[in-house]
Protein backbone atom coordinates (compact mmCIF):
# COMPACT_ATOMS: atom_id res chain seq x y z
CA UNK A 1 0.00 0.00 0.00
CA UNK A 2 1.08 3.21 -1.01
CA UNK A 3 1.36 5.84 2.18
CA UNK A 4 0.99 9.34 2.21
CA UNK A 5 4.10 11.03 2.90
CA UNK A 6 5.48 14.66 3.56
CA UNK A 7 8.58 16.40 2.97
CA UNK A 8 9.52 16.54 6.78
CA UNK A 9 11.51 19.75 7.84
CA UNK A 10 10.90 18.71 11.68
CA UNK A 11 14.02 19.85 14.08
CA UNK A 12 13.73 16.82 15.80
CA UNK A 13 12.19 13.96 16.15
CA UNK A 14 12.65 14.40 12.56
CA UNK A 15 12.23 12.39 9.68
CA UNK A 16 13.42 8.86 9.57
CA UNK A 17 14.06 7.24 6.31
CA UNK A 18 11.15 5.61 4.64
CA UNK A 19 12.66 2.43 3.95
CA UNK A 20 13.77 2.30 7.73
CA UNK A 21 10.19 2.78 8.84
CA UNK A 22 9.06 -0.12 6.29
CA UNK A 23 11.72 -2.85 7.93
CA UNK A 24 10.62 -1.65 11.34
CA UNK A 25 6.57 -2.16 10.12
CA UNK A 26 7.36 -5.59 8.47
CA UNK A 27 9.45 -7.09 11.47
CA UNK A 28 7.39 -5.64 14.37
CA UNK A 29 4.99 -8.59 14.16
CA UNK A 30 8.20 -11.78 13.91
CA UNK A 31 11.15 -10.37 14.40
CA UNK A 32 13.83 -12.73 12.66
CA UNK A 33 11.79 -15.68 12.96
CA UNK A 34 11.57 -14.90 16.65
CA UNK A 35 7.85 -15.24 16.76
CA UNK A 36 8.04 -12.38 18.82
CA UNK A 37 8.70 -8.51 18.22
CA UNK A 38 11.87 -6.74 19.24
CA UNK A 39 9.51 -5.06 21.87
CA UNK A 40 8.43 -8.29 23.57
CA UNK A 41 11.78 -9.93 23.87
CA UNK A 42 14.35 -9.61 27.01
CA UNK A 43 16.97 -7.18 26.55
CA UNK A 44 19.10 -10.31 27.63
CA UNK A 45 17.86 -12.74 24.97
CA UNK A 46 20.71 -13.35 21.91
CA UNK A 47 17.85 -11.17 19.92
CA UNK A 48 18.59 -8.29 21.24
CA UNK A 49 21.91 -8.92 21.91
CA UNK A 50 22.62 -9.10 18.60
CA UNK A 51 20.93 -6.08 17.96
CA UNK A 52 23.12 -4.31 20.27
CA UNK A 53 26.62 -5.53 18.81
CA UNK A 54 25.84 -5.01 15.36
CA UNK A 55 24.73 -1.19 16.42
CA UNK A 56 27.92 -0.53 18.07
CA UNK A 57 30.25 -2.02 15.36
CA UNK A 58 28.53 -0.26 12.80
CA UNK A 59 28.51 3.39 14.96
CA UNK A 60 32.65 2.81 15.72
CA UNK A 61 32.74 1.97 11.95
CA UNK A 62 31.20 4.96 10.55
CA UNK A 63 32.99 7.35 12.63
CA UNK A 64 36.00 5.68 12.79
CA UNK A 65 36.22 5.28 16.57
CA UNK A 66 38.47 2.32 16.57
CA UNK A 67 39.09 0.44 19.69
CA UNK A 68 39.83 3.30 21.75
CA UNK A 69 36.40 4.47 22.47
CA UNK A 70 33.29 2.83 24.20
CA UNK A 71 29.85 3.57 22.53
CA UNK A 72 27.17 4.04 24.92
CA UNK A 73 23.33 4.16 24.98
CA UNK A 74 21.73 6.13 27.55
CA UNK A 75 18.66 7.79 28.77
CA UNK A 76 16.85 10.87 29.88
CA UNK A 77 17.99 13.05 26.50
CA UNK A 78 20.93 15.20 25.70
CA UNK A 79 19.31 17.02 28.53
CA UNK A 80 20.78 14.84 30.57
CA UNK A 81 23.88 14.69 29.58
CA UNK A 82 24.49 18.48 30.44
CA UNK A 83 24.90 16.96 34.20
CA UNK A 84 26.59 13.67 32.81
CA UNK A 85 29.65 15.66 31.44
CA UNK A 86 30.69 17.18 34.28
CA UNK A 87 29.60 15.22 37.16
CA UNK A 88 31.78 12.20 35.59
CA UNK A 89 34.64 14.51 33.71
CA UNK A 90 35.60 17.45 35.60
CA UNK A 91 39.06 16.80 37.56
CA UNK A 92 39.20 17.71 41.01
CA UNK A 93 40.40 21.56 41.47
CA UNK A 94 40.48 22.00 37.74
CA UNK A 95 38.37 24.32 35.27
CA UNK A 96 35.75 23.21 33.33
CA UNK A 97 35.71 25.19 29.94
CA UNK A 98 32.75 26.15 27.41
CA UNK A 99 32.20 27.85 24.53
CA UNK A 100 28.54 29.55 24.45
CA UNK A 101 26.83 29.12 21.18
CA UNK A 102 23.31 29.05 21.56
CA UNK A 103 20.24 27.95 23.79
CA UNK A 104 21.72 24.37 24.43
CA UNK A 105 25.19 25.66 25.36
CA UNK A 106 23.67 27.64 27.74
CA UNK A 107 21.65 24.75 29.55
CA UNK A 108 25.11 22.49 29.65
CA UNK A 109 26.71 25.75 31.26
CA UNK A 110 24.28 26.01 33.77
CA UNK A 111 23.91 22.25 34.74
CA UNK A 112 28.14 22.49 35.25
CA UNK A 113 26.92 25.71 37.63
CA UNK A 114 24.71 24.27 39.55
CA UNK A 115 27.16 21.13 40.64
CA UNK A 116 29.41 24.43 41.58
CA UNK A 117 32.05 23.77 39.37
CA UNK A 118 34.72 26.19 38.57
CA UNK A 119 33.24 26.90 34.93
CA UNK A 120 34.81 29.44 32.42
CA UNK A 121 32.93 31.05 29.62
CA UNK A 122 35.85 31.61 27.26
CA UNK A 123 34.07 32.36 24.03
CA UNK A 124 30.64 33.42 23.32
CA UNK A 125 28.15 34.56 19.98
CA UNK A 126 25.11 35.64 22.42
CA UNK A 127 26.41 39.48 21.63
CA UNK A 128 25.19 38.93 17.80
CA UNK A 129 21.92 36.51 18.99
CA UNK A 130 24.26 33.70 18.78
CA UNK A 131 24.51 33.76 14.89
CA UNK A 132 28.00 32.89 14.66
CA UNK A 133 30.31 30.67 16.24
CA UNK A 134 33.17 32.22 18.14
CA UNK A 135 36.97 31.81 16.18
CA UNK A 136 39.51 33.43 19.32
CA UNK A 137 39.26 32.20 22.58
CA UNK A 138 42.02 31.01 24.72
CA UNK A 139 41.37 27.36 26.84
CA UNK A 140 42.72 27.91 30.39
CA UNK A 141 45.24 24.88 29.72
CA UNK A 142 44.33 22.92 33.48
CA UNK A 143 41.00 22.69 31.85
CA UNK A 144 39.21 19.58 32.37
CA UNK A 145 37.85 19.87 29.12
CA UNK A 146 36.46 22.31 26.58
CA UNK A 147 32.59 21.68 25.63
CA UNK A 148 31.15 22.52 22.49
CA UNK A 149 27.79 22.35 20.96
CA UNK A 150 28.90 21.50 17.17
CA UNK A 151 25.53 22.13 15.45
CA UNK A 152 22.89 24.79 16.96
CA UNK A 153 20.01 23.37 15.83
CA UNK A 154 17.67 26.64 16.87
CA UNK A 155 20.17 29.42 15.56
CA UNK A 156 21.25 27.41 12.61
CA UNK A 157 25.55 28.05 13.16
CA UNK A 158 27.99 24.77 13.08
CA UNK A 159 31.01 24.38 13.84
CA UNK A 160 32.78 24.02 10.77
CA UNK A 161 36.34 22.83 12.10
CA UNK A 162 36.57 21.72 15.49
CA UNK A 163 38.98 24.01 17.64
CA UNK A 164 42.67 22.75 17.52
CA UNK A 165 45.35 22.59 19.03
CA UNK A 166 43.35 22.41 22.38
CA UNK A 167 45.19 20.16 25.25
CA UNK A 168 41.96 19.69 26.97
CA UNK A 169 40.05 16.87 25.59
CA UNK A 170 36.94 18.18 23.83
CA UNK A 171 33.24 17.03 24.77
CA UNK A 172 30.75 17.73 21.78
CA UNK A 173 26.37 17.87 22.06
CA UNK A 174 26.43 16.41 18.69
CA UNK A 175 22.44 15.88 19.17
CA UNK A 176 21.94 17.40 15.56
CA UNK A 177 24.90 16.52 13.41
CA UNK A 178 26.08 13.53 14.33
CA UNK A 179 26.67 11.23 11.30
CA UNK A 180 25.99 13.88 8.95
CA UNK A 181 29.98 14.60 8.11
CA UNK A 182 33.15 12.73 8.94
CA UNK A 183 35.68 14.28 11.14
CA UNK A 184 38.82 12.87 13.16
CA UNK A 185 37.43 11.62 17.00
CA UNK A 186 40.46 11.66 18.26
CA UNK A 187 40.27 15.12 20.27
CA UNK A 188 37.21 14.34 21.04
CA UNK A 189 36.84 13.31 25.04
CA UNK A 190 33.39 12.14 24.87
CA UNK A 191 30.70 13.10 22.46
CA UNK A 192 27.02 12.79 23.22
CA UNK A 193 23.47 13.21 21.12
CA UNK A 194 20.10 12.60 21.63
CA UNK A 195 19.01 10.04 18.47
CA UNK A 196 15.94 12.12 17.61
CA UNK A 197 17.47 13.75 14.44
CA UNK A 198 20.19 12.30 12.34
CA UNK A 199 20.27 8.81 14.36
CA UNK A 200 16.65 7.42 15.16
CA UNK A 201 13.72 8.14 17.55
CA UNK A 202 13.42 10.13 20.75
CA UNK A 203 14.46 8.08 23.52
CA UNK A 204 17.71 7.16 23.24
CA UNK A 205 20.72 9.13 23.74
CA UNK A 206 24.39 8.15 22.02
CA UNK A 207 27.24 8.51 24.11
CA UNK A 208 30.68 7.92 22.36
CA UNK A 209 33.30 8.08 25.33
CA UNK A 210 37.15 7.62 25.13
CA UNK A 211 37.74 4.95 27.05
CA UNK A 212 40.61 6.94 29.29
CA UNK A 213 38.04 9.63 30.59
CA UNK A 214 36.00 6.59 32.90
CA UNK A 215 39.31 7.09 35.32
CA UNK A 216 37.68 9.97 35.50
CA UNK A 217 34.64 8.70 37.26
CA UNK A 218 34.29 9.76 40.85
CA UNK A 219 33.55 6.53 43.54
CA UNK A 220 30.99 8.85 45.02
CA UNK A 221 28.33 9.55 42.05
CA UNK A 222 25.43 7.15 42.29
CA UNK A 223 26.12 3.78 39.81
CA UNK A 224 23.18 5.13 37.31
CA UNK A 225 25.07 8.62 37.04
CA UNK A 226 28.53 6.90 36.36
CA UNK A 227 29.55 6.64 32.55
CA UNK A 228 31.60 3.09 34.43
CA UNK A 229 28.27 1.78 34.74
CA UNK A 230 27.22 2.02 31.19
CA UNK A 231 30.72 0.99 29.98
CA UNK A 232 31.36 -1.89 32.28
CA UNK A 233 27.66 -3.78 31.63
CA UNK A 234 27.78 -2.80 27.85
CA UNK A 235 24.28 -0.24 28.57
CA UNK A 236 22.71 -2.81 30.40
CA UNK A 237 22.81 -2.18 34.25
CA UNK A 238 19.19 -1.98 33.73
CA UNK A 239 17.06 -2.51 30.84
CA UNK A 240 18.20 -0.30 27.83
CA UNK A 241 15.13 1.83 25.58
CA UNK A 242 15.22 -1.23 23.71
CA UNK A 243 13.26 -0.34 20.66
CA UNK A 244 15.04 2.84 20.26
CA UNK A 245 18.07 1.64 20.06
CA UNK A 246 16.68 -1.25 17.30
CA UNK A 247 15.77 1.76 15.67
CA UNK A 248 18.78 3.87 15.87
CA UNK A 249 20.79 0.01 14.32
CA UNK A 250 18.60 -0.03 11.52
CA UNK A 251 19.06 3.61 10.63
CA UNK A 252 23.05 3.34 10.58
CA UNK A 253 22.37 0.37 8.69
CA UNK A 254 21.28 2.03 5.95
CA UNK A 255 23.48 4.60 6.37
CA UNK A 256 26.04 1.89 5.69
CA UNK A 257 23.92 -0.36 3.44
CA UNK A 258 21.90 2.04 1.51
CA UNK A 259 23.71 5.21 1.50
CA UNK A 260 27.07 3.61 0.97
CA UNK A 261 28.80 4.84 4.01
CA UNK A 262 29.78 8.25 5.41
CA UNK A 263 31.31 10.03 2.68
CA UNK A 264 28.55 9.89 0.59
CA UNK A 265 26.05 10.74 3.27
CA UNK A 266 28.09 13.95 3.66
CA UNK A 267 28.29 14.84 0.38
CA UNK A 268 24.32 14.21 -0.06
CA UNK A 269 24.53 16.68 2.72
CA UNK A 270 26.56 19.15 1.22
CA UNK A 271 24.51 19.18 -2.00
CA UNK A 272 21.73 19.98 -0.06
CA UNK A 273 22.86 22.78 1.71
CA UNK A 274 24.26 23.81 -0.98
CA UNK A 275 21.48 23.90 -3.33
CA UNK A 276 19.18 25.76 -0.06
CA UNK A 277 21.67 28.40 0.34
CA UNK A 278 22.54 29.49 -2.71
CA UNK A 279 18.71 29.79 -3.50
CA UNK A 280 18.70 32.48 -0.16
CA UNK A 281 21.65 34.19 -1.38
CA UNK A 282 20.57 34.68 -5.13
CA UNK A 283 17.06 36.89 -3.81
CA UNK A 284 15.81 39.60 -1.08
CA UNK A 285 12.58 37.90 -0.12
CA UNK A 286 14.31 35.23 2.20
CA UNK A 287 16.64 35.60 4.22
CA UNK A 288 19.20 33.64 6.22
CA UNK A 289 19.97 34.71 9.59
CA UNK A 290 23.48 32.91 10.16
CA UNK A 291 26.41 34.26 9.66
CA UNK A 292 27.47 32.64 6.36
CA UNK A 293 30.67 31.10 7.83
CA UNK A 294 29.26 29.74 10.47
CA UNK A 295 25.83 28.08 8.69
CA UNK A 296 24.48 24.83 9.18
CA UNK A 297 24.58 22.09 7.41
CA UNK A 298 21.74 20.78 9.04
CA UNK A 299 19.48 23.21 10.24
CA UNK A 300 18.98 26.21 7.54
CA UNK A 301 17.18 29.45 9.68
CA UNK A 302 15.75 32.10 7.57
CA UNK A 303 13.26 35.20 7.62
CA UNK A 304 10.98 36.31 4.97
CA UNK A 305 11.38 40.04 4.31
CA UNK A 306 8.15 40.68 5.14
CA UNK A 307 7.79 38.86 8.36
CA UNK A 308 4.16 39.27 8.96
CA UNK A 309 3.94 36.95 5.49
CA UNK A 310 5.72 34.11 7.60
CA UNK A 311 2.96 32.61 9.05
CA UNK A 312 1.13 32.14 5.67
CA UNK A 313 4.57 30.58 4.60
CA UNK A 314 4.41 28.07 6.65
CA UNK A 315 0.91 26.93 6.25
CA UNK A 316 0.58 27.33 2.82
CA UNK A 317 3.68 25.25 3.08
CA UNK A 318 2.07 22.57 4.85
CA UNK A 319 -0.68 22.51 2.02
CA UNK A 320 1.70 21.61 -0.13
CA UNK A 321 3.58 18.60 2.09
CA UNK A 322 5.78 20.41 3.50
CA UNK A 323 6.66 20.39 7.02
CA UNK A 324 7.90 21.30 9.98
CA UNK A 325 9.16 24.65 8.42
CA UNK A 326 8.50 26.65 11.82
CA UNK A 327 11.29 28.39 13.51
CA UNK A 328 11.94 27.34 17.12
CA UNK A 329 9.77 28.86 19.45
CA UNK A 330 12.30 31.20 21.27
CA UNK A 331 13.72 33.06 17.74
CA UNK A 332 10.73 32.60 15.36
CA UNK A 333 11.15 32.75 11.66
CA UNK A 334 11.58 29.70 9.52
CA UNK A 335 13.80 26.85 9.93
CA UNK A 336 14.11 23.89 7.60
CA UNK A 337 15.99 21.14 9.09
CA UNK A 338 17.28 19.00 6.31
CA UNK A 339 19.15 16.05 8.56
CA UNK A 340 20.38 12.43 6.87
CA UNK A 341 16.85 11.38 6.01
CA UNK A 342 15.94 14.33 4.29
CA UNK A 343 16.36 14.15 0.04
CA UNK A 344 17.93 16.06 -2.31
CA UNK A 345 14.08 15.80 -3.82
CA UNK A 346 12.77 17.15 -0.56
CA UNK A 347 14.99 20.16 -0.79
CA UNK A 348 14.45 21.29 -4.74
CA UNK A 349 10.88 20.99 -3.83
CA UNK A 350 11.14 23.47 -0.97
CA UNK A 351 12.64 25.64 -2.97
CA UNK A 352 10.75 25.31 -5.89
CA UNK A 353 7.68 26.23 -3.39
CA UNK A 354 9.73 28.80 -1.86
CA UNK A 355 10.37 30.60 -5.54
CA UNK A 356 6.53 30.43 -6.35
CA UNK A 357 5.31 31.88 -2.88
CA UNK A 358 8.21 34.89 -3.72
CA UNK A 359 6.62 35.53 -6.64
CA UNK A 360 3.19 35.44 -5.83
CA UNK A 361 3.73 37.91 -2.57
CA UNK A 362 6.33 40.15 -3.97
C1 LIG B 1 21.90 20.54 20.09
C2 LIG B 1 20.86 20.02 21.04
N1 LIG B 1 21.23 19.66 22.28
C3 LIG B 1 20.34 19.18 23.16
C4 LIG B 1 19.01 19.07 22.85
C5 LIG B 1 18.06 18.54 23.88
O1 LIG B 1 17.83 17.21 23.63
P1 LIG B 1 16.88 16.29 24.48
O2 LIG B 1 15.49 16.75 24.20
O3 LIG B 1 17.19 14.91 23.96
O4 LIG B 1 17.24 16.44 25.91
C6 LIG B 1 18.57 19.40 21.58
C7 LIG B 1 17.14 19.23 21.24
O5 LIG B 1 16.56 19.75 20.38
C8 LIG B 1 19.52 19.91 20.65
O6 LIG B 1 19.15 20.28 19.42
Amino acid sequence: MKHHRIHNFNAGPAALPAEVLEDVQQELIDFQGSGMSILEVSHRSRWFEDVLDDAIVRIKRLLQLGDRYEVLFLQGGASMQFCFVPMNLALEGKPVAYINTGTWSTKAIKEAEILGKDVRVIASSQDLEFTYIPQDFQVPTDSSYLHITSNNTIRGTQWRNFPQGVKAPLVSDMSSDIFSRMFDPTPFGLIYAGAQKNAGPAGVTLVILRKDMLDRTPANLPTMFKYSTYAEKKSMFNTPPCFAIYVVWKVVRWIEEKIGGMEKMQALNEKKAQLIYDYLDSQDFYRGTASPESRSKMNVTFRLHKQDLESLFISEALAHDLGGLKGHRSVGGCRASIYNAVSVESVETLIQFMKEFARRNA
